[in-house]
């Protein structure tokens, strides 16, 4: 895909969002997960990749440690996944915990994880430096152009010989049951690294640069309805947002875009755009470019230090300058 011209791409419509269908099975035939690809990776980073899964409730016999099987850890890839019904468990370096709607798994790479799903689990991944996603789109090309060479044993060894190029394989983990606040890799907007306040908005730290080897930040903005924000008008990176609960309208090219509870709202390079929350509204930035936590340590630090600064406009733009922050306002009318 060379430009993705999609700008809302809702996870509620199977079937405008899944664009490359897959179905994971077990030898009998019990179906595990049903995943799409929604977005391909982009440039050096493989960034702005999106998949969605149903994560399909483990079998009745098994007790969850017996359903656990698939244990590995990524050579290179880091993955973020959404956890947005249903409830599982997360085994990640020799730690077991309940993972529940809300929460958000990130995985860095060489951390051993596996996971035992107790419900059926909507799980929207993003991912970054795993380039074994970057396989779908052109095997479904295969499976459209000869169906019975995508059906055939061969192809399937060399599919998953290629795709797990990132796949370090690993033995079912040994682990000890700690409550979920203990565990670093499961996230909560509930409980950010660092939050700052501004009138109508509240953003948190989720992930930090160094935790995605310098590559995107992750952070979480909790907008009360009646906030607008604009951006600087030809931004210089490509933005993607995942709306996890309310609703935003979006204008974007100077056309109208209303994105509900998950959805994706995918904003092109150089594209002006603006938001107004029409309802309390929970908004991640998955693109993560602007260096976020060091704008808003910062700017906390004048705001505490030497308020006086922040009369002069002038002071706030070079902060922007310097971290890649292309929002230029908020504007908040309860
Ligand atoms: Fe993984």
């Amino acid at each position: 895909m060379i430009l993705e011209k999609r700008i809302v791409i809702d996870l509620n419509d199977h079937d405008s969002s899944w664009l490359i269908p897959w179905v994971q099975r077990d030898p009998d035939g019990h179906v595990g997960e049903y995943q799409s690809t929604i977005l391909m990776a982009e440039g050096p980073h493989r960034e702005y990749s999106v998949t969605d899964s149903i994560m399909c409730a483990k079998r009745p016999e098994l007790t969850p440690d017996q359903a656990s099987a698939f244990s590995h850890a990524h050579k290179n890839g880091f993955e973020t996944f959404f956890v947005d019904s249903g409830w599982m468990y997360l085994y990640v370096d020799v730690r077991k915990c309940k993972v529940t709607p809300g929460d958000i798994i990130h995985l860095q790479p060489h951390q051993q994880h596996a996971m035992a799903f107790m419900e059926d689990v909507k799980y929207r991944g993003f991912f970054h430096d795993l380039n074994s996603l970057d396989f779908a789109e052109i095997a479904q090309h295969l499976k459209d152009k000869m169906p019975e060479a995508a059906a055939d044993p061969e192809f399937q060894k060399v599919r998953g010989e290629v795709g797990g190029m990132d796949m370090i394989m690993r033995e079912r983990p040994v682990y000890k049951e700690v409550p979920t606040e203990q565990v670093l890799a499961v996230r909560n907007p509930d409980r950010p690294y660092a939050s700052y306040e501004f009138p109508g908005c509240s953003v948190g730290i989720i992930t930090t640069r160094w935790e995605n080897a310098g590559v995107n930040e992750m952070i979480c903005a909790r907008m009360k309805k009646g906030l607008s924000v604009t951006w600087n008008p030809y931004p210089r990176e490509r933005e993607l947002y995942y709306v996890r609960h309310g609703l935003a309208e979006f204008t974007v090219y100077g056309e109208k875009h209303l994105a509900r509870e998950g959805c994706i709202v995918n904003i092109p390079r150089f594209a002006p755009h603006s938001l107004r929350a029409l309802e309390d509204t929970e908004i991640y930035d998955m693109g993560g470019k602007p260096y976020w936590f060091a704008f808003l340590q910062d700017l906390e630090a004048i705001r505490t230090y030497a308020p006086e600064r922040l009369k002069d406009p002038e002071e706030l733009e070079k902060l922007r300058r310097k971290f890649g922050v292309e929002v230029c306002s908020l504007s908040f009318e309860a």
